[in-house]
């Protein structure tokens, strides 16, 4: 089987952006609470007239171009976001429309929460090792239309982006050196969205209790877990590799959170200047933060050709991944 590299790489970010006084003109938060505890200072929302699609069309036509490749030399299409463009059918047949992909597989990995882009770049690597494909993977949130705009606990950790690679056959170069994704289903429910599945199906009490907007979260728990997850999860991409730390150039962490990153720094071992940071413009992206800060880390110059980069992500399922990435 020949190697399989990341080819190109691009994002979307929107322009509106939503600053915490903005939000502190809305409920009962001020800057000083959301910095504190997320780092967080602004984030991006999409215009009223954006859907998933239009975002998934961006990040693709940038991740494209990056690649040097057309919509015609794509062989699959894979899209990790837990903000669909509707119930059914899958995002990914409206973005694989948009974009004027041929008739090729394309299909959502949905639910992963914040891990979902590290999820669907293992099963395209996959896809793309076995059948010598060249494979666009994205990862997309619209956030600001599905959480409850009046639940202070949550609604200010999220934003709105999309970030896209395209991974394919390499003959040197960039390279996918190791990809490690687990699931612990054991706790579902402390990160979860119940109404409108099977267990409680839309109903006018969902939409008058606001039910369907509802994200229940344990904070708490979700932080001592998702430092856990994303510590070992490194260890064992860098494991596999047989690559030490300190031959890694960047560590591109999913931006949860400030304090959750810093705990990941500090317990994996990697220095500050190792780590890459973008959560205190953006928020949490969900499935889209870690091919975002890839993208910026890449475009800023902290890493370029040949450099190793460890991306790690944790989100809802509970899901979590890593990869090692020669680029
Ligand atoms: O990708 C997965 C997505 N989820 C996450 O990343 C969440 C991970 N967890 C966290 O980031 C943190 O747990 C939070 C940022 C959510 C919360 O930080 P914390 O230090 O764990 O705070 P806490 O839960 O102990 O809450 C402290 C207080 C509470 O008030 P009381 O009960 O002590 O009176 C909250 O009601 O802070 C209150 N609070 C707020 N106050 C002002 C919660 N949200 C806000 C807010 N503004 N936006």
């Amino acid at each position: 089987m020949k190697k399989i590299g990341i080819l190109g790489i691009g994002s979307y970010l929107p322009e509106r952006i939503m600053s915490n006084d903005d939000w502190s003109q809305l409920i009962d938060t001020t800057d000083e609470w959301i910095v504190a505890r997320t780092g967080i200072r602004e984030r991006r929302f999409a215009a009223d007239n954006q859907t998933t699609t239009d975002f998934g069309e961006m990040a693709g036509l940038a991740a494209m171009a990056d690649s040097g490749l057309e919509a015609a030399d794509i062989d699959e299409l894979i899209v990790a976001t837990d903000t669909p463009e509707m119930f059914f059918p899958d995002s990914a047949s409206f973005i694989q429309d948009r974009l004027g992909l041929r008739e090729v597989p394309a299909y959502d990995l949905a639910g992963s929460g914040c891990a979902g882009f590290l999820q669907a770049l293992d099963v395209a690597h996959s896809r793309a090792s076995v059948g010598n494909k060249r494979v666009l993977v994205m990862g997309i949130e619209l956030a600001s239309r599905f959480f409850d705009w009046s639940d202070r606990n949550t609604c200010v950790l999220f934003g709105d982006g999309a970030g896209a690679v395209v991974i394919g056959p390499v003959d040197s170069g960039s390279e996918i050196l190791a990809i490690a994704t687990g699931t612990d289903g054991s706790r579902a429910e402390i990160l979860s969205r119940v109404a409108g599945g099977t267990r409680m199906p839309f109903s006018m009490e969902v939409a008058e209790k606001r039910l369907h907007k509802l994200t229940r979260m344990d904070g708490r728990e979700v932080f001592k877990e998702a430092v856990a997850r994303m510590c070992a999860a490194s260890h064992s991409v860098l494991e596999q590799a047989g690559v030490d730390l300190d031959d890694v150039k960047l560590l591109v962490p999913h931006q949860a959170n400030m304090r959750i990153i810093n705990s990941v720094a500090k317990h994996f071992g990697a220095p500050k200047e190792k780590v890459f940071i973008n959560v205190d413009r953006y928020g949490n992206t969900g499935s889209a933060s870690v091919p975002i800060a890839l993208c910026e880390a890449r475009d800023l110059g902290i890493v370029g050709s040949g450099d190793l980069v460890l991306c790690t992500a944790f989100g809802a399922g509970f899901h979590w991944g890593a990869a090692l990435v020669r680029l």
